[in-house]
């Protein structure tokens, strides 16, 4: 192995920047491509066989042209949906996300836990068998909130955002019995950490957020262990499509070292 093979993550938009973010803090000498699947923006508007037929074909793809010597999923949909079958499909370590239940599960007093994903992600049966696994005796209460893949992405483009997307956000778990006892809240969907401090003031200082981009950042390094890493070049983000974004999504990208930009 070459110390330049990148690690390779995958989204399909900008969330999977909170996963590179943890992987900056552990293992900053570690080269990385970041794809953004641009052309089929949102995941979590696309059926289970529309996600199933995508995203290891892609994988396949990407990791002929960039020969990474690791793949992350740092999507909860396209991992809750397809994460066995990109296993399958590629020849090296594939790291997925899972939503954080069970840490949530740990934390909170009350019993209560809001899950905040996409909708493909929260009716898979992969979540049902977490919540079964790891929150019995809990109460876990979830809600889609596609608008909020939408203002993660305008966020990082330094677009203005509508206070009412996080009210109802907020709302929507909220108003489900049981849920003014939430104390703790899932963030299912690599997205959403990108808009903690909105989705705090739409709940309340009292809600604990949590995540799965440290566990994937330590996930990533233990798989590596041992193997050498060289940053030689300034990193790569790989858009498939464009939404004539770009542009305005450069200095974000800039601050996560990502500087060079290609298309696919
Ligand atoms: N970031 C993705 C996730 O973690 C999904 C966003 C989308 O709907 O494309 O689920």
């Amino acid at each position: 192995m070459n110390p330049t093979d990148p690690i390779l993550l995958f989204d399909s938009g900008v969330g999977g920047l909170t996963v590179l973010s943890e992987v900056r803090k552990l293992m900053p000498q570690a080269p990385v491509i970041y794809v953004a699947d641009y052309a089929a923006l949102p995941y979590g508007e696309k059926s289970e066989a529309q996600i199933a037929a995508r995203v290891p074909a892609l994988l396949g793809r990407l990791e002929e042209r960039y020969h990474p010597r690791l793949v992350t999923i740092a999507c909860n949909t396209a991992s809750t949906i397809a994460l066995a079958a990109v296993r399958e499909a590629l020849g090296l370590p594939v790291v997925g996300t899972v939503p954080a239940i069970k840490p949530a599960a740990a934390m909170t007093k009350t019993g209560a836990i809001g899950l905040l994903g996409t909708a493909a992600t929260i009716r898979q049966a992969y979540v049902d068998n977490l919540e079964a696994e790891f929150a019995q005796g809990k109460l876990l209460l979830r809600h889609a909130a596609p608008g909020l893949v939408a203002a993660a992405e305008a966020k990082l483009r330094g677009e203005p955002l509508d206070p009412a997307v996080f009210a109802a956000a907020a709302e929507g778990l909220r108003s489900q019995p049981g849920g003014e006892n939430i104390d703790t809240v899932v963030l299912a969907c690599t997205h959403f950490p990108l808009l903690e401090a909105e989705l705090g003031e739409a709940l309340g200082r009292n809600v604990q957020f949590v995540d799965g981009a440290a566990g994937i950042a330590r996930r990533i390094e233990f798989l590596t262990q041992g193997q050498e890493f060289s940053r030689e070049n300034p990193d790569l983000a790989v858009f498939t499509g464009s939404n004539g974004s770009l542009v305005k999504l450069r200095p974000a990208l800039s601050s996560y070292g990502l500087d060079r930009i290609e298309h696919l």
